[in-house]
């Protein structure tokens, strides 16, 4: 561990512990750019990305936020190069292999949402494993989407209401926002209350469409190998300055 993570071990004294978000929620961007930038192929800045990753999950944990929910690949990053998507499955495998006993120390719950049954074999094992093993660990809940779009958890959702209804065990003005959402990947999952883009694009990318309602925006330049604590204490102080009005005056 560095010096400058040593540093904000603890959550910085300037932010209130009552205001912090009960749930971040971030997209990861910018790998591409951060390897372009050195001169280097794109699959190392998603090698990096990882390091990012796994020190913002400490840190939410060192920290006291309760559920952190990471943008891993979309449905839309099928179609990148066949080579970079090969290296991503690989990468994801092999990384949840080799984290899985330290979140099982550090009592992560970690948990997969998207269209799971379309990932490679190998990678649908690995997760089925760590979603098990760490299904009763309370220190943090850690969500990986994955495969995931946010129209097509809203069309999954959809289908099964309907097949409720059809089968008449639901009548169509029994549908409720709490009946969607027990039909969503993230059921169970509070909303998050802060979203984290990094590299500076100003959209949604189809990430948790429904569960943003209400959440509260913070985008930065910083590309996401970059994403280092202080950077994420900066996200945070900007969201302890927001006024959460949800509709109201
Ligand atoms: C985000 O970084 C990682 C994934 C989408 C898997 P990108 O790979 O999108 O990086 P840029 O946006 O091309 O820089
Ligand atoms: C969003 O990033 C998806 C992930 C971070 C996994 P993209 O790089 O795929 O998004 P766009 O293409 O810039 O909208
Ligand atoms: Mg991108």
């Amino acid at each position: 561990m560095t010096a400058h993570h040593t540093q904000l071990q603890y959550l910085p004294a300037d932010l209130k512990r009552e205001l912090l978000p009960k749930h971040v929620a971030v997209i990861m961007d910018g790998n591409g750019r951060w390897a372009k930038r050195q001169g280097l192929p794109r699959i190392i800045g998603h090698k990096h990305g990882v390091d990012a990753l796994k020190d913002l999950l400490r840190c939410c944990k060192d920290w006291g936020i309760a559920a952190l929910t990471a943008y891993a690949f979309s449905t839309e990053n099928w179609k990148r190069p066949q080579e970079e998507v090969e290296f991503l499955m690989t990468l994801f495998q092999r990384v949840l292999r080799q984290e899985l006993r330290e979140m099982l120390e550090e009592n992560v719950q970690i948990r997969f949402v998207g269209n799971l049954q379309a990932l490679p074999r190998i990678l649908q094992e690995e997760i089925s494993r760590s979603m098990e093993e760490t299904k009763d660990n309370r220190a943090i809940r850690f969500t990986v989407a994955t495969n995931y779009g946010g129209r097509q958890e809203i069309l999954q959702a959809c289908r099964a209401i309907a097949d409720q209804v059809k089968q008449g065990l639901l009548q169509p003005d029994e549908i409720d926002e709490a009946t969607f959402e027990r039909h969503l990947y993230t059921a169970g999952i509070c909303d998050p209350d802060l979203l984290i883009r990094t590299s500076g694009e100003m959209r949604i990318s189809n990430f948790l469409l429904w569960q943003m309602a209400y959440a509260e925006i913070y985008i930065t330049d910083t590309l996401w190998p970059d994403f280092d604590r202080a950077e994420f204490h900066r996200a945070l102080s900007a969201y302890q300055q927001r006024e959460r009005r949800f509709g109201k005056v």
